[in-house]
């Protein structure tokens, strides 16, 4: 032990002066004229200290002050210098060839352009063919942390997800195994049969916005291989404008709908837990059996679920960990449940496809904050004004995620409600 840690010590300055030597060395090499490159794991480097330091409001000036007494070091020197008091940087989105991100981790002004293997193979498909790969390959391109595999529902080896099983609800399943492994017990189903088959997935989000209305989009939204629909979002009475399929129902307690008879026929009933509780009562919907006592829940919930135990399926709570801590960057709060950083279902669900689909829609997303007066859903009569009540969501961040998502076209919104409010 006490011999690896003086040898650490000896390689570590070793290791330091090395890289300093090496730099110095490229930096002459740019003196004698050559335009600079950057060594790639120093540009890793760079972004580190650039995403901690940028602050959103600087963002039109890329120029960070990590970035660039780090870039004295290892850059160019002199020449990089001088280009930075010329103001010689021509993208915004690049510090002189090195891509800069967002608290986040998005890239500002991102390159969208696919790679070229895939512009490739999406040249032979026919017009309008759904392209394999295209929302991750699209998200990658503005989120080069983003990694593609994540299941959508817990099956029996969900204990061996590292990423959420350190975590409460509705972040991650902690404390919840046992009841879980009997509720997976019962269900016994944990995909989606026809269509984890198919190779290439279309999936529309139907958000529950009042802009939905009188927009006619229901046939359009039909069309898709996955049609996700929200909570008690009703269809019958609004297939002209929201259709008429439903493939998943991603829904909580207090969402759930309420009268057996208002569950369409043959979709999935997918249950994403925001409390322990939550838990609890999916485990008495899938035994068919009454709730004993509805006290911690923040409204009225079901208390029969008219679905069968193989149609029901619990949502992998990464979905949640991962929009709020990665893609929103609401508060951490220690991993708890706490003000503002609970992200709505709506942004749980586009994170959900953007891992299981090749393709994502949305309808029905976007809230206008300055019309109170807008109806909030298309089903009732409840005034946007009504949101601002929660303090659970923070809406105005999320809407900034959705936005980067539909300007890089990671997504395409069918009612347009994400860029224009
Ligand atoms: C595209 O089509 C060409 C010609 O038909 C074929 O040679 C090529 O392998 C195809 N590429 C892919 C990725 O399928
Ligand atoms: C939709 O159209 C109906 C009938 O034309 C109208 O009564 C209703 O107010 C419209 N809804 C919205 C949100 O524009
Ligand atoms: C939402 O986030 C913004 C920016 O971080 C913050 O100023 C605001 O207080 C948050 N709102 C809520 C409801 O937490």
């Amino acid at each position: 032990m006490k011999l690896a840690h003086k040898l650490l010590f000896v390689l570590c300055p070793m290791l330091v002066l090395g890289f300093i030597c090496y730099s110095s060395g490229k930096l002459h090499f740019y003196v004698w004229g050559q335009k600079p490159r950057y060594h790639e794991k120093t540009t890793v480097k760079l972004i580190k200290v650039t995403s901690h330091t940028t602050n959103p409001t600087v963002r039109q000036e890329p120029v960070v002050e990590g970035a660039v007494s780090v870039g004295r070091i290892v850059g160019s020197g002199t020449a990089l210098q001088q280009r930075v008091h010329s103001g010689q940087n021509e993208n915004p989105s690049t510090y002189y060839g090195r891509p800069v991100f967002d608290k986040q981790g998005f890239l500002l002004n991102p390159d969208i352009k696919l790679p070229p293997e895939l512009v490739y193979q999406y040249g032979n498909l026919s017009e309008g063919a759904c392209k394999p790969g295209y929302a991750a390959a699209k998200m990658t391109a503005i989120y080069p942390k983003f990694s593609k595999p994540a299941s959508m529902f817990l099956d029996r080896n969900f204990r061996r997800l590292a990423k959420v099983s350190n975590y409460l609800p509705p972040f991650g399943f902690k404390t919840q195994e046992r009841i879980i492994d009997s509720i997976l017990t019962e269900t016994k189903n944990y995909g989606l049969p026809e269509l984890d088959g198919l190779s290439c997935k279309r999936c529309v989000i139907v958000g529950n916005g009042g802009i939905l209305s009188n927009k006619s989009l229901g046939s359009r939204i039909d069309e898709y291989d996955v049609v996700v629909r929200l909570n008690e979002a009703p269809v019958n009475g609004y297939t002209r404008d929201v259709g008429s399929r439903t493939t998943l129902r991603i829904t909580y307690p207090e969402g759930a709908i309420q009268k057996p008879e208002r569950y369409e026929k043959d979709s999935i009933f997918v249950f994403s837990a925001f409390k322990p509780l939550d838990f609890k009562w999916l485990r008495q919907m899938v035994l068919k059996k009454d709730l004993q006592g509805t006290e911690g829940f923040w409204k009225s919930v079901a208390r029969f679920v008219p679905r069968d135990p193989s149609e029901i399926r619990i949502l992998n709570p990464y979905f949640i960990q991962e929009a709020a801590f990665q893609f929103i960057g609401l508060p951490q709060n220690n991993g708890l449940m706490g003000r503002g950083n609970i992200p709505t279902l709506g942004t749980v669900a586009i994170t959900m496809a953007l891992h299981n689909c090749d393709e994502v829609a949305v309808a029905g997303f976007g809230y206008d904050m300055n019309a109170p007066h807008a109806p909030l859903h298309y089903y009732e009569t409840v005034k946007m004004s009504a949101i601002k009540e929660s303090w659970t969501h923070n809406i105005s961040k999320e809407k900034e995620f959705l936005r980067k998502l539909v300007k890089a076209n990671v997504i395409t919104d069918l009612t347009n409600g994400i860029l224009t409010f």
